[in-house]
């Protein structure tokens, strides 16, 4: 039996570059794995933080090793892709952020007619801006915090409607607040802000990060996530708390050892277990994602009240991720996912050529 070529793609132009590779540790490991092996072939592509592709020896290091690389060309031809990529059968972009988990890696591969895991241009594009991202889970009636949608222009704008924006915010949504640019991600950029200068310092922080910027009401709540898989018929994995003592789900709490635990199953009554499950699978649905999604909710337990919070078209996928660590405990290993999502894949990918 011929052997399906995964085409995987990791590494990337955003700040989860590091993840990334790990991630795609991880799911080599799995595709050399049991049966997968018997199956698949992988083929490594590596996104230096430049941009630049490299495949072939380079690429392999780079998963052997988990340690990233720069550019070596004075001159890279970033556009260009290395000759492999003829050789793909099917794409694992396994690409976490900006350029890679938000539509335009995805455009690209949609171009080439060849088979990808996880969603399309608009499933990721939509996941990963929190303005759209708020308006779709709206739209499917899922119950979110307060927020307030600005523009770049509008926070760098004349001295004197800047304090009538800020004053609009403290009457709408009050403190603490959280100020967040639209399209990162890893809570690069975000900030809880208690007072008018908090608040003006942020504005002005996440305005450099990102022409959309929103501004959302603070709320005192456990963080819970749902993993889904699937396509038109997602199913949703048992739910995963996350705990931790710092004030909020900062970068160095998720990026360092020891900062944060993650309880699955999550010890939450199973009437709100169920409901959290119907809500990530609406929200998956409400976006457009296909193959994989991690919907992250706020549980407020003073009121029973669920809040969403965001979707992730392509979480964390190391070995120790939330993710893949949901679907283990729901009774699918690690190898048997990675497989899952392939198959999938090529289900969606037949979805989406034309019907005679
Ligand atoms: N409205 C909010 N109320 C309370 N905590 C929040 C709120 N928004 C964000 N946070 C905190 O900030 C963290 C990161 O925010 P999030 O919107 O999930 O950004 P990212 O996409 O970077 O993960 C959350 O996990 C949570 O700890
Ligand atoms: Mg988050």
């Amino acid at each position: 039996m011929n052997k399906l070529r995964v085409g995987l793609l990791f590494g990337g132009r955003s700040g989860e570059h590091e993840v990334s590779i790990s991630s795609a540790k991880a799911i080599a490991n799995a595709l050399s794995a049991e049966e997968n092996a018997d199956k698949y072939e992988i083929l490594p592509f590596y996104i230096q933080k430049d941009g630049l592709w490299q495949a072939g020896e380079v690429a392999l290091e780079v998963l052997a090793s988990g340690v990233s690389i720069h550019s070596q060309s004075a001159n890279p031809q970033l556009w260009q892709f290395p000759p492999q990529t003829a050789e793909v059968d099917l794409w694992f972009p396994v690409l976490h952020g900006p350029n890679g988990e938000d539509g335009t890696i995805q455009g690209l591969l949609s171009l080439m007619q060849v088979p990808f895991v996880g969603s399309g241009v608009l499933g990721s594009a939509t996941g990963m801006d929190k303005i759209g991202m708020k308006v779709a889970f709206a739209q499917a009636g899922l119950p979110q915090v307060k927020y307030k949608a600005l523009t770049r222009a509008q926070v760098w704008s004349n001295p004197c409607v800047f304090p009538k924006l800020c004053d609009e915010i403290e009457a709408s949504l009050g403190y603490p607040c959280f100020v967040k640019p639209a399209n990162l991600g890893s809570s690069v950029g975000i900030a809880k802000v208690r007072s008018r200068s908090e608040l003006e310092a942020a504005l002005d922080n996440a305005a450099s990060y990102d022409r959309r910027i929103i501004v959302e009401a603070g709320v005192v709540a456990r963080e819970v996530e749902c993993a889904v898989l699937g396509n038109d018929q997602p199913q949703a994995s048992v739910i995963g708390e996350i705990t931790f003592n710092s004030d909020f789900y900062d970068y160095e709490t998720k990026y360092t050892q020891g900062k944060a635990d993650l309880l699955i199953p999550a010890p939450l009554p199973e009437a709100i277990m169920q409901q959290i499950q119907e809500m990530a699978l609406k929200a998956f649905t409400a976006i457009d994602a296909s193959g994989l999604g991690r919907v992250d909710f706020f549980y407020v337990e003073a009121t029973g009240e669920i809040l969403i919070n965001e979707i992730n078209t392509f979480p964390g996928f190391t070995a120790t991720s939330m993710y893949p660590q949901l679907w283990a405990h729901t009774g699918i290993s690690f190898p048997e996912l990675v497989h899952r999502l392939i198959q999938l894949a090529l289900e969606r990918h037949s979805d989406t050529q034309p019907k005679d």
